[in-house]
């Protein structure tokens, strides 16, 4: 296998996709060898044992005690290892190391939160150190989402209302894909994120930079919202209508709801609809957008609506 992945896989980034790999090209080869075995063996009897004239009749055979043993006997040993095999690979992935450093995953419709105990939170990107079991303690606030990372081979249902967990060790830096795999509305298609795998001095300095209050002036970092929440999901900046209504022009504007009342756009407003986006929702759009309540803090609601001033 080519760790840095084949037509059929993609590269290997944990320390269990090895192992997975290695069982699933088992039970693959061994299913290839079978599949021409039986087919090979069906077409050559076929033609072996075909009808060859009025009078000539194959001998009546009942049965052949050995034979049957033979391939009742091998098939249940290779039935035997794959399970002891598959048990063995699954309960690894199922027991968490005790060591792990642990990252709170919140799934909601259509973007990943990740927050970290030192107070970091991100969206779509999980930061974590190389060579290091991570445990990742999942929820969602909505429906049922699915966290898969193919390079690690590593996937969990992330559901509303429990827990579920999943842990991987990285064994290389670099960006690798995750993607939502559990059909979850419109914009599950884009419900897509990345893994950054740090070396551990860098990651200590991103945990540092990114757990403490933001030092942009409030505007500038109400941008950078704007995209690290994935805001853009929803909302464009440019006036073109989406999921939800564009910034572009928003401060100050007057908008209609959809009870029939009308409401001009202040601080208060943007606040109130970042918290409780299903109460007071512009007409013609759908009451879709999840709350932000535990994901902004008030420092980032104050540089959004900031930000939100600027686009014009
Ligand atoms: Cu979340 Cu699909």
């Amino acid at each position: 296998m080519d760790p840095n992945g084949t037509l059929f896989f993609p590269e290997q980034g944990s320390t269990i996709a090895s192992e997975v790999d290695l069982l699933f090209h088992f039970v693959l080869y061994l299913s290839i060898f079978f599949f021409i075995l039986v087919t090979g063996g069906s077409f050559y009897f076929a033609w072996r044992f075909r009808k060859k004239g009025e009078d000539q009749f194959t001998p009546n055979i009942s049965h052949n005690t050995s034979l049957e043993i033979f391939w009742t006997v091998i098939p249940t040993i290779l039935v035997f290892i794959i399970f002891i095999w598959g048990f063995k690979t699954y309960l690894k992935m199922n027991v968490t190391p005790a060591n792990s450093m642990e990252v709170n995953v919140t799934a909601q419709k259509w973007f990943w939160t990740f927050g970290y105990k030192e107070g970091a939170t991100t969206t779509n990107e999980l930061v974590v150190p190389v060579n290091k079991s991570v445990k990742l303690l999942m929820s969602s606030q909505d429906v049922i989402h699915s966290f898969f990372v193919p390079a690690f081979r590593v996937k969990m249902d992330v559901l509303p209302n429990r827990y579920t967990s999943l842990w991987f060790e990285a064994t290389k830096t670099g960006e690798f894909d995750l993607f939502c795999t559990e059909y979850c509305g419109k914009g599950h298609s884009e419900m897509i994120g990345k893994v950054k795998v740090l070396s551990d001095a860098e990651f200590a300095s991103w945990l540092a930079s990114s757990s403490g209050p933001s030092d942009l002036p409030p505007a500038e970092y109400g941008k950078e919202l704007y995209k690290s929440k994935a805001c853009f999901t929803c909302h464009s900046i440019d006036g073109t209508p989406s999921v939800g209504p564009t910034f572009k022009g928003v401060f100050g504007r007057t908008e209609e709801l959809t009870d029939g009342s009308s409401i001009t756009v202040d601080e208060n407003y943007i606040r109130h609809s970042i918290l409780e986006p299903q109460s007071q929702v512009v007409k013609g759009f759908q009451p879709v957008m999840p709350t932000y309540q535990g994901v902004l803090n008030s420092q980032q609601i104050d540089a959004l609506i900031a930000f939100l001033k600027t686009v014009k």
